[in-house]
């Protein structure tokens, strides 16, 4: 096991076909969870020599933390789709590893029980429910259990086409259940879109505004795209954000994250930290994100396969693979530190 792709392979022949399409799939004709992939390839990097690498290290530090790499564990659903241990055994991993990890909305863990059994930095994805007073509540218990940020996942009003899903009927199995949300009145299922109560308690940019006055967590909001989005979210006083097409999985044929980070971090122009997911692989894609304008990335997929190979050993075994990776990019690109890092490490076309 020497690559992600190698992960990938070992995850495929463990985890029950249907639970596959769910992970690995995406919207509609999966154009872009492709292009997240095959973005990043078309960049070519730009070698350098003969630099000092005595004092080189990956540390990082914003929002008045340090981090010891620029990775990060992206919000994924249920891990105990592909683990029993679920989120147990992939804090375990992330800690192992001095990796934040973010919790989904819908893990199928507690989220106080992942707090108390690590010591991996340990951030909230939020998705705002109908259910608003619900929704607060999830804020205070995740503040209570000592939770350092929120993540607002913006992309997903609703979930996108997953046509792979249907084909292979995928239904969550029995036992699994996404805990943190028990008690909450649910919306009621419907056969269209507009119309729905779906999309009538949906999440505007007010609801952003009204978390925030109700929290003293950082907010970041994850899944701009679009740059006057990313200044929407600055003029409504986020903490950060992240830059993601969820993985391909909600509306097909937008662009590769890679290909829209330029023109976002250009408008952003350092005001607040970008995080960016989707088809991160190999340090190089690291070393291209950062050299973008990121200013740390998210691994989505890769975690989910780590942890249905080998569990928690898995999950840090994927970490540090690319975290060795990087390492090996920024010294054959020449740069002994992360601020190091520039457009000058990409090959001009
Ligand atoms: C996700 N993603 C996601 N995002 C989120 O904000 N909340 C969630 O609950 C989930 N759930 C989820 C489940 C599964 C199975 C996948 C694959 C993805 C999206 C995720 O955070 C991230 O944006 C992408 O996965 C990043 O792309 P890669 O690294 O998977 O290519
Ligand atoms: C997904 C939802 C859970 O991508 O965000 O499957």
């Amino acid at each position: 096991m020497v690559s992600l792709e190698d992960y990938e392979k070992l995850a495929r022949t463990r985890i029950d076909p249907a639970i596959w399409a769910y992970l690995s799939g995406g919207a509609a004709d999966e154009i872009t969870v492709n292009e997240n992939r095959s973005a990043f390839d078309r960049i070519k990097l730009s070698p350098r020599l003969f630099n000092d690498f005595s004092a080189a290290n990956t540390q990082l530090t914003f929002l008045g933390n340090d981090y010891a790499h620029p990775i990060f564990i992206a919000p994924t659903a249920s891990h105990q789709l592909v683990h029993p241990d679920g989120e147990l055994a992939t804090a375990l991993g992330a800690a192992a590893m001095q990796t934040p990890f973010v919790v989904s909305t819908q893990a199928s863990v507690l989220l106080e029980d992942i707090a108390r059994s690590t010591e991996a930095p340990l951030w909230f994805q939020l998705y705002i429910q109908a259910d608003r007073e619900f929704t607060l509540d999830l804020v205070r218990r995740a503040e209570n259990a000592g939770f350092q940020a929120l993540v607002v996942t913006a992309d997903a009003p609703l979930s996108g086409l997953r046509n792979r899903e249907q084909r292979a009927n995928f239904r969550i199995p029995a036992g699994i259940e996404p805990v943190n949300l028990r008690g909450m009145k649910p919306v009621p299922a419907a056969t269209q879109v507009f119309g729905s109560e779906l999309l009538a308690t949906a999440p505007t940019w007010k609801d952003l505004a009204w978390l925030q006055s109700n929290t003293r967590l950082p907010v970041f909001v994850k899944g701009i795209l679009a740059p006057d989005d990313a200044v929407l979210a600055i003029e409504h006083g986020v903490s950060g954000i992240v830059v993601s097409n969820h993985g391909g999985r909600t509306l097909d044929t937008l662009p590769a994250t890679i290909d829209a980070l330029p023109r976002i971090a250009d408008r952003v122009n350092g005001q607040v930290p970008i995080l960016l997911d989707g088809g991160i692989r190999r340090g190089t894609d690291i070393l291209k994100a950062l050299a973008l304008g990121a200013t740390g990335v998210m691994i989505g997929r890769p975690i989910l396969h780590g942890l249905a190979s080998a569990g928690a050993v898995g999950v840090a075994h994927v970490l540090k693979i690319l975290r060795m990776e990087l390492e090996m990019a920024m010294t054959l690109t020449g740069r002994p530190t992360l601020a190091d890092i520039d457009s000058r490490v990409l090959w001009e076309k």
